[in-house]
């Protein structure tokens, strides 16, 4: 990847039929040029266990990746690591490769019918104890009344998270100078910038386009900004990521997204959005929390929660497949890697962190 691994992944091999360094990708012709899709990932995610019916090593380098089809690349994604630990964890691998919930793979979720009913069971239950929200949300009273309170909770968790994650995404930013325009400067645009947690890891001279749909962030923006005074805001714009029409084509280096996926109506329209505002050869920074194996007792607690978590999380989707929908946009390098953010057991820890060049 364009960034180097956790001290366990060595530097991945990249840009499909080259093992090049990452910083020789993001300058080489060819990275800006080529629309030829290269899906790169690391070591850990590129040990992919074999379709049934494909003869396929268990490793699958990004060039043996290169050529195959979106189908293709989604049969074998269903079969990679999770890059927590290297193993092999398919959507319904063998139940010492889950790891993360220590319980053994049962396939909770998995097991169509004993494994629905139970989360439809639990649903029913966790219905009947939020029922006054519930009802607040036909009214269409809980929204307007979380939209005000959201910005005051994610300045409480936003720094927790961001304790947790410190390494991670003080690796992944590391690399965004190298998307700067030739004069030197970086004009970054943050999709869903919330309480604006992001702005310590963005390089000096930064020119800041912050966008949210939720006004009440607007305060936490401007106080944090004053922490970070290496950055120069340009412009802080009311919009959600699928219409950022108050943003020209081509004007941005790098778009950053996280934990903003999860929360919007339609990743698809976000991302061609991305690649709009985008310029040939500008990045997408992403951080996402996703669903967990399909096989793991983690994925079987988003299927129960997933109803009433948007009660909470301003929205938010606990079991996205936010990687399938990065592997069909135009993006001409992807790279990207799993990690779970402790403790392991919740059903927001399954994340994917990485970048993808236009
Ligand atoms: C969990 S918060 C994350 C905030 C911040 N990016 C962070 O990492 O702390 C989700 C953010 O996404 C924003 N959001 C929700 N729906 C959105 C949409 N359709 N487009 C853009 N942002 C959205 C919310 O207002 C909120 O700021």
């Amino acid at each position: 990847m364009g960034w180097k691994g956790p001290s366990r992944v060595p530097t991945p091999p990249c840009r499909g039929q080259g093992h090049l360094p990452p910083a020789q990708l993001s300058s080489s012709p060819a990275s800006n040029t080529s629309r030829e899709r290269a899906l790169c990932l690391t070591p850990n995610l590129l040990r992919l266990s074999p379709p049934r019916s494909s003869p396929l090593p268990a490793q699958v380098s990004s060039a043996a990746l290169h050529n195959r089809s979106a189908a293709a690349l989604r049969e074998r994604r269903d079969g990679q690591t999770d890059g927590r630990d290297g193993q092999v964890a398919g959507r319904c691998a063998p139940s010492n490769s889950t790891g993360c919930d220590g319980m053994g793979c049962s396939c909770p979720g998995g097991r169509a019918a004993p494994g629905m009913l139970l989360v439809l069971l639990l649903q029913r239950c966790l219905q009947l104890l939020l029922l006054p929200i519930h009802a607040l949300a036909c009214l269409g009273l809980w929204d307007s009344f979380y939209k005000r309170l959201f910005p005051h909770v994610m300045a409480k968790v936003a720094p927790v998270y961001n304790h947790k994650v410190y390494k991670q995404k003080q690796e992944l930013f590391s690399s965004l100078r190298r998307f700067a325009g030739p004069l030197g400067q970086l004009r970054l645009l943050e999709i869903g910038t919330g309480t604006g947690t992001n702005f310590q890891f963005y390089p000096a001279g930064c020119r800041l386009t912050c966008t949210d749909p939720n006004p009440n962030f607007r305060m936490f923006i401007l106080k944090n900004l004053l922490q970070n005074q290496h950055l120069q805001l340009e412009r802080l714009v009311v919009a959600s990521g699928e219409d950022l029409h108050q943003v020209a084509d081509g004007s941005m280096d790098v778009v950053v997204c996280t934990l903003v996926l999860c929360s919007v109506s339609s990743i698809r329209r976000v991302l061609e959005e991305v690649l709009r505002v985008l310029r040939q050869g500008g990045a997408f920074y992403f951080l996402e929390h996703v669903a967990a194996d399909h096989c793991s007792w983690t994925y079987f607690w988003q299927q129960v929660c997933d109803p009433f978590w948007k009660y909470f999380g301003d929205g938010c989707c606990l079991s996205r497949e936010t990687q399938e929908e990065l592997e069909k946009t135009n993006f001409s390098e992807l790279n990207l890697r799993h990690f779970h953010v402790p403790p392991c057991w919740i059903p927001t820890s399954p994340h994917i962190i990485g970048y993808a060049v236009k």
